[in-house]
């Protein structure tokens, strides 16, 4: 069932087929390189297009269809807390997936509705809209998402600095709104200090992975680690 339809209730296991034939850009007058560049890789991109036909709203959608079919973690009772949501693909792909769940999607960036999900535009950065949000969900979630990035300065230790700082966020945000046996999902970047980080999750859940989904660019340093059955302990 297409995204667009706005209804719960579909099928896993989507597969991306490869690139069709190239399309080529001409540089047009007023146009830098590197728009053409990104316009280039936009028309070339089977997720991209993958994603129009399937009514998601972004090409993001796709890594959480891989990282699902690989690890289970979207239950169809579900109660998920997405963070960093906006536009909404990931979004979109847990109201699919936990047809009788209950997903809530939030943002610093205003969203569109997405049906079948609570959406709120939340700053993670704010610690009493985070406390807030803790108080309401502690205890009730099944799985946490964090897709959330910030936008890149091009400066690489810096970017790195601030990415892993998202990334600490929403695990002080998941070990307090998790069941315990509960799951998390969450965007992590190469260096950066990425083992002290995996260290840390390791003590909060029984297994942690890495997986770099065949959606997310060769060329980016991202990566998604997903720590299963969380050991409890709430507030702690
Ligand atoms: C890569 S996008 C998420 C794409 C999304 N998963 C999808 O499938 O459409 C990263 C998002 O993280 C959000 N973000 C960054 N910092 C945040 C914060 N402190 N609180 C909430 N959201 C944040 C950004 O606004 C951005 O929309």
């Amino acid at each position: 069932m297409a995204a667009r339809d706005g209804k719960r209730g579909g099928r896993r296991g989507k597969r991306v087929g490869r690139r069709g034939p190239t399309v080529r850009v001409k540089t047009a007058r007023g146009r830098k390189p590197s728009s053409t560049r990104w316009l280039r890789r936009q028309l070339n991109d089977p997720y991209v297009a993958a994603a129009a036909k399937q009514g998601y709203r972004s090409r993001a959608a796709w890594k959480l269809v891989e990282i699902d079919d690989r690890f289970g973690l979207l239950g169809r009772g579900a109660w998920v807390l997405d963070l960093g949501a906006a536009p909404g693909g990931w979004t979109q792909v847990a109201v699919e997936r936990a047809p009788r769940g209950r997903v809530v999607a939030l943002d610093r960036a205003e969203m569109e509705p997405v049906a079948g999900a609570e959406v709120r535009t939340v700053d993670l950065d704010d610690g009493a809209a985070a406390d807030a949000l803790v108080a309401e969900l502690a205890g009730l979630i099944d799985l946490v998402l964090s897709d959330m990035a910030i936008s890149a300065t091009g400066h690489r230790g810096t970017d790195q600095v601030r990415n892993r700082r998202l990334a600490e966020l929403a695990f002080d945000v998941a070990r307090r709104v998790l069941k315990p046996g509960g799951g998390f999902a969450v965007k992590a970047f190469h260096g950066g200090g990425d083992a002290d980080f995996v260290a840390e999750l390791k003590r909060g859940f029984r297994e942690v992975r890495s997986v770099k989904p065949s959606a997310s660019r060769a060329e980016s340093a991202e990566l998604y680690l997903v720590a299963r059955g969380f050991r409890g302990g709430g507030e702690g």
